[in-house]
C-alpha cells in the first residue's frame, strides 16, 4: 500500500471532519517506572486551529514535553481519538507516520540538535534532502530561509562558530525548509539571555504568519508565553487555559 492510498484511508469523511488542524479529545498516556504507572495526560482534549499559535506552560515534570512529543507524532499516546488535518495519523505504521512527520511538521528543541561539523546551509538542507529534494534546489531554499531568519552573513559558518542565539535560528530555519503546517518548539530560548530570547519569539510570531503554520512552543518564561495568541498548562492530566 503506498504512501498516499494509506492517507486516504485515515482520511474521515466530511460528515466526520472539521477545519482543526489537530484535534484530540480522551487522549491517555502514562509511564510505567518499576510497574509503576505515571498518569501524565488523563482524557486530555484540545482544538488547534490552522495557523494559531500556542504556549504550552506549567512545572517541570508535569508533562508538556510528552504533550508535544505526541502532538508532533513522534510517540503515541495510549488511548483517544487523534485528528492531525482530519487524518486519524496514529493509525499509520511507523514508516508511514515518520515519512508523515518528515513533510509535515517542524520541530526546535532547546539544544539545536544541529550537526558541529556541517555548516549552516548543510544543516538546513538535510530535511529538504531526506524529502527528496535535489541538492542544488536545496542549497538554494536552505539559503533563502537563512536570509530570512537574519543569517545572510553566516550560511558557510560551521554550528561550532556560531552564537547561542544564531544556532536556534539556524534550528527554525531547518525546521522550515519543509514549509511545515505545524512547527513545535520546546524551551527553544532555554539557554538564551533576555534579548535573544525576545527576538526568537517574536520571530517564530512574524513566521508563523509568513508561513500560515500552526505554532505550539513549550516555555517557562510568562513573558514570552504570552506572545502566543492562547497559553494553556496542564492541570490533573488535563489542558486547561492558564490565566
Ligand atoms: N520515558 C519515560 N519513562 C518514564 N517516565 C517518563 C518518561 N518520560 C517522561 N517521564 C515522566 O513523565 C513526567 C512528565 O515528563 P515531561 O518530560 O513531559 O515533563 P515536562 O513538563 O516537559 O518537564 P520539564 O519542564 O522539566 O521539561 C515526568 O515526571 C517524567 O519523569
Ligand atoms: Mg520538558
Amino acid at each position: 500500500m503506498n504512501n498516499m492510498s494509506l492517507k486516504k484511508e485515515f482520511i474521515l469523511n466530511s460528515e466526520e471532519s472539521h477545519s482543526f488542524l489537530i484535534s484530540f479529545k480522551d487522549l491517555c498516556k502514562s509511564y510505567f517506572t518499576n510497574k509503576i504507572k505515571i498518569n501524565i495526560l488523563e482524557n486530555a482534549e484540545i482544538n488547534i486551529k490552522q495557523g494559531e499559535t500556542l504556549a504550552i506552560v506549567g512545572s517541570s515534570g508535569i508533562g508538556k514535553s510528552t504533550l508535544l512529543h505526541i502532538l508532533g507524532t513522534l510517540d503515541r499516546p495510549d488511548k483517544g481519538s487523534f485528528l492531525f488535518n482530519n487524518m486519524e495519523v496514529f493509525k499509520f505504521c511507523d514508516k508511514e507516520l515518520a515519512k508523515f512527520r518528515n513533510r509535515s511538521i517542524g520541530f526546535v528543541f532547546q539544544f539545536h540538535h544541529l550537526l558541529n561539523e556541517f555548516s549552516s546551509v548543510e544543516n538546513v538542507m538535510i530535511p529538504a534532502l531526506i524529502s527528496g529534494l535535489g541538492k542544488q534546489s536545496a542549497k538554494k531554499k536552505a539559503e533563502v530561509i537563512l536570509k530570512r531568519v537574519g543569517l545572510g552573513k553566516r550560511l558557510d559558518h560551521k554550528v561550532n562558530q556560531l552564537s547561542g542565539g544564531e544556532q536556534q535560528r539556524v534550528a527554525i530555519a531547518r525546521a522550515l525548509i519543509i514549509k511545515p503546517k505545524l512547527l513545535l518548539a520546546d524551551e527553544p530560548t532555554g539557554n538564551l539571555d533576555k534579548t535573544n530570547s525576545r527576538q526568537i519569539h517574536g520571530l517564530l510570531k512574524e513566521l508563523n504568519m509568513e508561513f500560515d503554520m500552526a505554532v505550539v512552543i513549550v516555555t517557562h518564561n510568562m513573558d514570552l508565553a504570552n506572545y502566543m495568541s492562547r497559553v494553556v498548562t496542564i492541570s490533573d492530566g488535563k489542558l486547561l487555559n492558564y490565566n
